[in-house]
């Protein structure tokens, strides 16, 4: 745990703190994000807490302990820290700069080399390619990359890390973010992240510390921001389209309507056209006695047909998983033009339904549509 206690910074000779009484806290295995605009005090906050920086006043505790009554060597060697500027050491190949801190703590050489291509391999660099080149032979992103795992090589409990994909271009960048994703999730390190980039900032955070003018404007998880933003600067910041940005956030699971109206291929026609037509409906869901999603039937095809559901039923265009994000989802929706997506399991059970009131009232609009042609689907079951 990293715990921010009325923090203060006032550089010599400054008229204004660069950070002022800032508390907050970050919970053990958590990401938590720095974000603010240009000098608003993300990189001193950090370079205080490894004490690479004195406060002026307030206090620092990681892990219950003040940072002020450590080691200092014992505390960096427990903090792992990725500068902006990269920071590699020119005269030193790849593996000597991800060496540094494994060789302070006297590992053996044998040890070193697995782990700094252990750590290569993990950002995609090649060890055979890259373990003896000079930073100087590495383009910006590659060396951005070495200068992120060398933060991570003798796997210290604590993260610092000051912008670390900001000269990564956005494809490499998305790779890199879901692989640090995949490497935290096995990890639970406790990392402080700065970015400029609120998409990353909603990515990559558990908590987000939004800075202006080094005071705190919000400390809440991704979801707060969005859907509570304190006030105008914040909603700003966020964004006009903090709506859709929710839906990157949130899975088909909690948007869906759970046990939509839906009928049984044995369930006789004559009695579900009686239904569909008080109910307004064109469409219905069709499962077979296991809750195995089989299609739909349509109200037009049910003209004149005297038998069963399971006759006349049409496959679904597309069915999704209940994991998927609701961005994804509704992109498939707009693609295939669907009023509304099912949900099923791995064994196609019927799970729910997406369509675009749930949608909407997920992200936070309002809306009091139908629906589309499938006319208002509510829950409740197999159709009575
Ligand atoms: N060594 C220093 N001496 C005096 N003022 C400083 C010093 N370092 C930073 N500042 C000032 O403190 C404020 C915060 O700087 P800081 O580097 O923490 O900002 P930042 O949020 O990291 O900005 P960026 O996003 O540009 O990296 C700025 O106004 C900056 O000019
Ligand atoms: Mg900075």
């Amino acid at each position: 745990m990293i715990e921010l206690n009325r923090v203060t910074k006032i550089y010599p000779g400054a008229d204004q703190p660069a950070v002022d009484g800032v508390s907050l806290t970050v919970p053990v295995g958590q990401i938590c994000i720095f974000i603010g605009p240009s000098g608003c005090g993300k990189t001193t906050m950090m370079r205080m807490i490894n004490r690479l920086l004195p406060l002026t006043s307030g206090k620092i505790l990681l892990g219950g302990q003040d940072v002020y009554a450590m080691d200092e060597i014992q505390l960096r060697r427990g903090i792992g820290y990725a500068i902006q500027q990269i920071g590699l050491f020119p005269n030193m190949t790849v593996r000597d700069n991800i060496a540094v801190v494994p060789r302070l703590l006297n590992w053996k050489k044998a040890d070193i080399d697995r782990r700094v291509d252990e750590l290569l391999n993990m950002v995609n660099l090649d060890p055979d390619t890259f373990r003896r080149r000079y930073p100087r032979q590495l383009s910006g992103g590659q060396a951005q990359r070495v200068g992120v795992i060398r933060a991570l090589a003798a796997d210290p409990p604590y993260m610092l890390m000051d912008e670390p994909f900001g000269a990564i271009d956005p494809i490499n960048r998305a790779v890199l973010q879901d692989e640090f994703l995949k490497i935290q999730a096995r990890l639970h390190k406790t990392i402080i992240f700065v970015t400029h980039d609120i998409d990353e900032a909603i990515k990559m955070g558990d908590m987000i510390c939004l800075l202006k003018d080094g005071r705190l404007e919000q400390y809440g998880t991704p979801e707060d921001l969005l859907i509570r933003p304190k006030n105008d600067f914040i909603k700003s910041f966020v964004g006009a389209d903090r709506a859709l940005k929710r839906l990157n956030l949130l899975t088909v699971a909690e948007a869906m309507l759970r046990n939509p109206i839906h009928c049984r291929e044995s369930d006789s026609v004559a009695s579900l056209q009686d239904y569909m037509t008080r109910e307004q409906l064109s469409y219905l869901l069709v499962v077979d006695g296991d809750n195995h999603l089989r299609g739909y039937v349509s109200l037009l095809d049910m003209m004149h047909f005297n038998g069963l559901a399971g006759e006349i039923v049409r496959p679904m265009t597309l069915t999704v998983p209940p994991d998927w994000n609701l961005k994804d989802a509704l992109s498939k929706m707009l693609h295939y033009d669907l009023g509304i997506l099912s949900v099923v399991d791995e064994d196609n059970h019927l799970l729910g339904v997406l369509n675009s009131r749930t949608l909407f009232s997920t992200v936070g609009e309002t809306y009091d549509g139908k629906g589309g042609h499938w006319g208002k689907i509510e829950s409740g079951g197999r159709v009575r």
